[in-house]
């Protein structure tokens, strides 16, 4: 049974007050809180086995070894890959990207080629194709949104031609909201030979996914979004691409043998894993990801369909409240803005009564632009969210609308 009040009690900081108030945290998109239990396997592993991963024949060594590629195993069966060698551990979803950018653009793209991204992908899915084409002469093409959120994809279809060689999708737009048709986005891009890179980084802690049925090509995310560490994330890609592609970071582990006259490479996946890795934050995410198996995706997906329901029909009903992103089924995210009043009061205001909110571009300039704005106010839940902050985040917006009309 999902018990939220019970789920809280693993959080220690959602007991904390801010300026003496309860904290209602609602920058989830952000990043997510921690429960105890990955903190304290991190402590452990801090505290009583620390030694460097793949290099030692000691126990320690050895330890952090099996816990890194425990951890590695936990996160291939998480979102259904085929198989370890597919999952490459990074510093995050930006990373992830960039690494794609790099080397993929190294193997598989000419100047004339196409990109596609969506008008509403994070800065991390926009920048990174930019500084490809920079390099390589080929061309960015965007697929516009509808003011509702929803993607435009007749758009989408009629961008799809030869020329197109990749596609970046985000599964859940950071700022509305709004969950991508990926699968029919996915099977379109391949009908004209078209790879798919997936930004689940607003996804992995909500939706059940499984690369294999999605048929994705490349897919990213980060462990601070799923209630892991900061500093560590996936890219999952298929073996048969990951192989086609260089390395990209040169240095240890990556290598098989060194030569001046000639290097030559580490097999999948240590092949993109130059240098020391952040082993202890890598356990850390298999324990976030565990965690989140035994509250139950399914039951956690439930409690925040029925958290983004309320706070959506609550919201809306503020006089003066301005909402951008209403796609049918969207995820825990809710954006908005106050008519006359800037954002970052807004958001201070909130602040004060020890709300959290993201305030301002959101890492997703075009979205700002599109609806003709500098900056939104950014409410984002999680499995440890009530209903009750819901009704805090309205009384405090009722509140701060009723001051600035005095
Ligand atoms: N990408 C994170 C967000 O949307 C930081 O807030």
């Amino acid at each position: 049974m999902f018990d939220v009040h019970q789920i809280r009690q693993d959080f220690p900081i959602l007991t904390e007050k801010i300026y003496g108030k309860p904290l209602v945290y609602l920058d989830n998109g952000a990043t997510t809180q921690r429960p105890k239990r990955v903190v304290e396997v991190m402590d452990e592993y801090y505290l009583r086995y620390n030694s460097n991963v793949h290099r030692g024949v000691h126990f320690l060594s050895n330890k952090c070894t099996d816990a890194n590629e425990r951890a590695r195993e936990i996160v291939k069966d998480y979102i259904h890959a085929a198989g370890t060698e597919e999952v490459i551990f990074t510093r995050g979803t930006t990373e992830s990207i960039n690494l794609v950018a790099y080397t993929f653009g190294e193997a598989f793209i000419r100047e004339g080629d196409e990109i596609v991204v969506t008008e509403m992908e994070h800065h991390a899915n926009i920048v990174p194709w930019q500084m490809l084409c920079e390099r390589k002469g080929c061309v960015l093409k965007v697929v516009p949104f509808k003011d509702n959120g929803e993607l435009d994809m007749e758009a989408f279809a009629a961008l799809m031609n030869e020329r197109v060689k990749l596609v970046g999708v985000a599964y859940v737009s950071n700022v509305l909201g709004t969950v991508n048709p990926v699968k029919q986005i996915i099977d379109a891009a391949h009908a004209v030979g078209a790879y798919v890179l997936v930004d689940a980084a607003q996804a992995i802690q909500h939706i059940p996914l499984d690369v294999q049925e999605l048929d994705c090509d490349f897919l990213a995310f980060s462990g601070h979004k799923i209630y892991g560490p900061t500093g560590v994330g996936v890219l999952y890609g298929k073996k048969a691409l990951l192989e086609q592609m260089p390395p990209w970071h040169g240095g240890g582990e990556m290598i098989k043998e060194v030569r001046f006259e000639k290097t030559t490479y580490n097999e999948l996946p240590f092949k993109f894993e130059a240098g020391t890795p952040d082993f202890i934050g890598i356990i850390g995410l298999g324990e976030a990801i565990e965690y989140v198996k035994s509250v139950g995706l399914e039951a956690i997906a439930a409690h925040e369909h029925e958290l983004i329901e309320y706070a959506m029909g609550q919201i809306r009903q503020i006089p003066g409240i301005i909402l951008y992103g209403d796609a049918p089924g969207k995820s825990s995210v809710v954006s908005f803005g106050l008519k006359g009043i800037h954002h970052f009061d807004l958001g201070t205001l909130l602040d004060k009564m020890g709300i959290a909110v993201r305030t301002g571009q959101l890492c997703a300039d075009p979205v700002m632009q599109h609806y003709g704005v500098t900056g939104m106010v950014r409410a984002s839940f999680a499995m440890y969210n009530t209903l009750e902050e819901i009704d805090a985040l309205c009384a405090g917006l009722k509140k701060i609308e009723q001051i600035f009309k005095m």
